[in-house]
């Protein structure tokens, strides 16, 4: 564990008896991801043993969190050139930021394959013409 993550523990345990200990367990969670991508068992565990909680409260807290991740995720990068754009690109960014969270979204301005937009692409591979019908079956 980072020792970055485990100051922001050490920062957060003499907090967890206040009133609003919900709030300050993701405001915690919310720094430990800004530095690890994402909430990883390991810091969970910690936490759990550290701050004497159960592993099930935090597991809740990240779930209920849209915000906080539990799996490291995967980036899109979604072409917003100009070609992409008035095929449709922007709508695909909000539905993406709206109902996927759990994926990093990064934009490009062109992958200079225009003719077959709006694209995007995913561990380097390349998806033509999404859509909202197709968007679904390349994410899930
Ligand atoms: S504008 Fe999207 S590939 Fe060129």
């Amino acid at each position: 564990m980072k020792q970055e993550v485990l100051d922001i523990i050490k920062y957060y345990i003499d907090s967890v008896d206040s009133f609003d200990y919900n709030n300050i367990i993701v405001e915690m969670l919310k720094e430990i991801q800004k530095i690890d991508g994402y909430i990883n068992d390991k810091v969970v565990e910690y936490i759990s043993k550290n701050m004497n909680l159960k592993i099930s409260l935090i597991e809740g807290i990240i779930k209920r969190n849209k915000n906080l991740k539990d799996k490291l995720c995967k980036t899109i990068i979604l072409c917003t050139g100009a070609r992409c754009m008035k095929r449709g690109s922007y709508e695909m960014l909000k539905l993406i930021e709206k109902d996927y969270t759990h994926f990093k979204v990064e934009t490009k301005n062109c992958f200079r394959d225009c003719g077959k937009g709006p694209n995007l692409s995913i561990d380097e591979k390349i998806y033509n013409g999404i859509n909202s019908d197709n968007i679904k079956k390349i994410l899930e």
